[in-house]
């Protein structure tokens, strides 16, 4: 890699004199975004703008035309073989919730009525998005929420998943790459075991789809989501995949237009497929905007992507390394880092000995470096890791080796400033 980013220019913040010299390491909580998106939701706005599956002129139909032919992009994207598993929503977090709410608690409410015990079973590492659909469901039907450990590289510990899973567990919700450690968990591996105890799987892809060819099918997984905004996409907007099959039994949890076939003032019958999970207008500008990230990506290719992002995560990493006060959350280790640097490595979290996170991440700031300081909304991962809050730093596109300069030479101020 050249020390610059080849698509740093595609991304008009960094000639916007509003922001001069931004060194931007916050793509973990939202990627900016590339002109191409900001122009394609732009021009449908200008130019294309009607809402779908409601009008029967042109205008509109060429909108439905759109949205239906989006679930066949975003299929393509994560590997589904079909579009009509593929529904749209406002993000990761509308996503479980309606996976918990319409798939899993029809199945706990039924366990719960026959009298049998159930169980729930996550990771440690889960975003608070993976974690208080369950502890509510847990909670309403006297369902244990069982926690899988994680190993001292960031990961799920299978053998305890393997302890945990039994006959009662009705889910198994886990991320497919952890927010706060940049880990990826093996998924193929994770839904096989699950698989062999009957147990139904959800993947929180939030973090992974930015990172690297997705590939539901051979995931094998029953559901995975994610967000638009972490894909170079806009905010508001974001996919459900879910096997067919499940689409059936499953009854929407939020209620409205669009959705019915059939409704009297005492009873509705809904439509059938993913499209009953979606009440209401499409966020069809969002929509517009996730298609043109995902062939922005494409473009660029798979290959390309994570040739740039590996030698950085691979420099980042190496650079904060050399810092005697840096403490990283997880140490990843060197064998793993030169095998796999994108799957240890894009996200990094960290704390500097004897500086508060806060301090560092608004020292950062006053250089123009964005990072982010807290728990990451993963607080009881850093309570089972000792620590009440973490510096976050994550990579996007844009990144290079600058940017790494930058918050290296951006830490060793703060340091001085709060230790010296
Ligand atoms: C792993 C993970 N899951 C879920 C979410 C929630 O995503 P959203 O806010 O787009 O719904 C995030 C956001 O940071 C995340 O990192």
């Amino acid at each position: 890699m050249t020390s610059a980013s080849p698509w740093k220019q595609d991304f008009p913040i960094f000639s916007s004199h509003a922001h001069p010299s931004l060194c931007y390491l916050d793509s973990a909580a939202t990627c900016l975004t590339p002109k191409h998106v900001a122009d394609a939701v732009y021009h449908y706005q200008c130019y294309s703008h009607a809402n779908s599956h409601k009008g029967l002129y042109q205008l509109s139909a060429n909108v439905t035309e759109k949205v239906e032919h989006a679930r066949e992009t975003v299929a393509d994207f994560i590997g589904a073989t079909s579009g009509a598993s593929i529904s749209f929503n406002s993000g990761t977090t509308e996503g479980i919730n309606l996976i918990a709410f319409s798939f899993v608690e029809p199945i706990l409410s039924d366990a719960y009525k026959k009298g049998k015990p159930s169980n729930l079973v996550i990771s440690a590492v889960e975003h608070h998005a993976n974690l208080l659909p369950w502890q509510r469901l847990a909670e309403r039907y006297q369902a244990e929420l069982r926690v899988v450990k994680i190993t001292d590289e960031g990961i799920m510990d299978l053998a305890h998943l393997s302890q945990l899973l039994d006959n009662n567990t009705r889910v198994l919700a886990f991320s497919h790459c952890s927010n706060v450690l940049g880990r990826f968990n093996p998924a193929e591996q994770i839904c096989r075991i699950a698989k062999r105890h009957h147990v139904p799987t959800i993947v929180d892809g939030a973090q992974a789809v930015a990172h690297g060819k997705t590939n539901v099918s051979a995931i094998d997984c029953d559901f995975y989501v994610f967000s638009a905004h972490k894909l170079y996409g806009p905010t508001g907007c974001g996919v459900m995949y879910g096997k067919t099959e499940h689409f059936e039994q499953m009854r929407p949890y939020q209620l409205g237009g669009g959705i019915v076939s059939k409704v009297n003032f005492t009873e509705s019958d809904f439509v059938a497929g993913a499209t009953k999970f979606e009440p209401g207008s499409h966020h069809v500008a969002g929509i517009v905007g996730l298609v043109e990230a995902i062939e922005y990506l494409h473009d660029i290719s798979w290959p390309d992507i994570q040739q740039h992002m590996e030698k950085l995560a691979l420099y980042l990493n190496t650079s904060l390394n050399e810092l005697p006060y840096y403490q990283p959350l997880i140490v990843p280790s060197a064998k793993r880092l030169a095998a796999q640097p994108t799957e240890v490595a894009s996200i990094v979290s960290f704390r500097l000995k004897n500086v508060h996170c806060h301090d560092v991440a608004s020292l950062l700031d006053s250089n123009n470096i964005a990072v982010r300081a807290g728990h990451h909304c993963a607080q009881p991962l850093h309570e089972t890791l000792g620590v009440t809050a973490t510096v976050r730093a994550s990579l996007g596109l844009y990144n290079d080796f600058s940017d790494v300069d930058k918050l290296v030479a951006g830490l060793d101020q703060a340091y001085q400033l709060m230790t010296g």
